[in-house]
């Protein structure tokens, strides 16, 4: 079984320059089509669950659906990260549960739409960070909050989001907070907030550094070089994917997502994780229009469900592409949890602050 923790793929990411896309699941033709891809490109793998997703699928079949995945593909190290974790529970279930990693999301609180404050983000995170490094899980924490700069508004489609209107003062990252944030919480990786929101309407353009705030992740790579930093919201919402579900019926406003370059740009300024599940989203609902526009009178789930994970898995495989994962599958020796542990508690894996990469090494 070829399960890896969150931190020794980034540490491996880091080592060769690439990212790792972390794609969100709920179903078994998700995992599957995120497993063929990545068995196809001969890459690492983030899995995400959401707690929207955990209770869609429930945690046991996603427990099963997993081990099944890794089963299937032992060559293909697979790292199970908790998307959007609101609170130390729902982190520590998701271990329980067989998950390697999760996030501690406390820029927001509990109930997932109020912003909240540092110490209240710093304490959560803390307590995470303690629980999860005993057993060698790893742990993201998010310094910011996600929204548009444009809107100043979340997106709240997916149930994760803060309601109103925030300024950027909040929806950026500060670069000299991220540093006393790794400091007092020893994450293994930290999200930013720059600009990115969750969903498919996160920019009325082509996006600029005015709405994209990629410095952001330059001013904090800089002084952060030991830390993996996560994009959320990265999807890029491609525009042959917006053109086909509405050829086939759909009504999605014309929107923009984050360049594919742009990620490129972040991964060499440290960027190591890359969320991205609505691609994925409307890779899977384009291919479904599709059969049941042209074949309306078609009621076998088998007939548009495969077309939807040959749609997602030449997604998954592009993202592997572009970000660099493909080809570091068979490079990587997946350690197991307790051996990660031993790493934690012999502080090997604390921060590096103030120290060049190289230096650190
Ligand atoms: O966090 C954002 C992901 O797109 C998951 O969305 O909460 O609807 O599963 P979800
Ligand atoms: P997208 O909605 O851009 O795919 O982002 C997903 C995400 O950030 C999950 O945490
Ligand atoms: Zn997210």
């Amino acid at each position: 079984m070829a399960r890896i923790t969150l931190r020794q793929l980034l540490d491996h990411a880091a080592e060769y320059g690439y990212g790792v896309p972390a794609f969100n699941i709920n179903n078994m033709e998700q995992g599957l089509a995120i497993l063929e891809a990545a068995d196809a490109a001969d890459a690492p793998v983030i899995i995400q669950a959401s707690r929207g997703a955990r209770s869609y699928a429930n945690d046991i079949v996603l427990k099963h659906l997993i081990d099944a995945l890794a089963e299937m593909y032992p060559h293909i190290p697979i790292c199970m990260h908790q998307d959007h974790g609101n609170n130390e529970a729902t982190c520590a279930t998701a271990i329980q549960y067989g998950f390697t990693s999760v996030m501690m999301d406390g820029s927001l609180k509990a109930d997932a739409k109020t912003p909240a404050d540092y110490d209240y983000n710093v304490r959560v995170t803390r307590n995470v960070v303690d629980m999860a490094h005993w057993v060698g899980a790893s742990v993201e924490g998010e310094l910011g909050v996600l929204g548009s700069l444009e809107t100043g508004m979340g997106e709240k489609e997916d149930g994760h989001g803060f309601e109103g209107k925030l300024g950027h003062d909040q929806l950026l990252t500060d670069p000299d907070q991220a540093v006393e944030f790794v400091k007092a919480t020893e994450v293994d990786a930290l999200a930013i907030a720059m600009g990115t929101s969750h969903g498919a309407y996160k920019f009325t353009r082509k996006p600029d550094g005015d709405v994209l705030a990629m410095n952001v992740i330059e001013e904090i790579h800089r002084r952060l070089p030991n830390t993996h930093l996560v994009m959320h919201g990265s999807s890029s919402v491609p525009q042959e994917l917006q053109d086909i579900i509405n050829q086939y019926g759909g009504q999605m406003p014309q929107t923009w997502g984050v360049p594919v370059e742009e990620i490129q740009r972040g991964i060499k300024h440290g960027v190591r994780k890359i969320n991205i599940d609505t691609d994925n989203r409307m890779a899977m609902t384009g291919a479904i229009r599709k059969v049941f526009a042209e074949n309306p009178g078609e009621f076998d789930p088998r007939k548009y469900l495969k077309p939807a994970m040959e749609a997602m898995r030449a997604v998954c495989k592009q993202r592997f592409e572009e970000f660099g994962t493909a080809g570091y599958a068979s490079k990587i020796r997946p350690l197991p949890m307790s051996a990660m542990a031993k790493r934690y508690a012999s502080g090997e894996l604390a921060p590096k602050i103030g120290l060049t990469r190289q230096a650190a090494e």
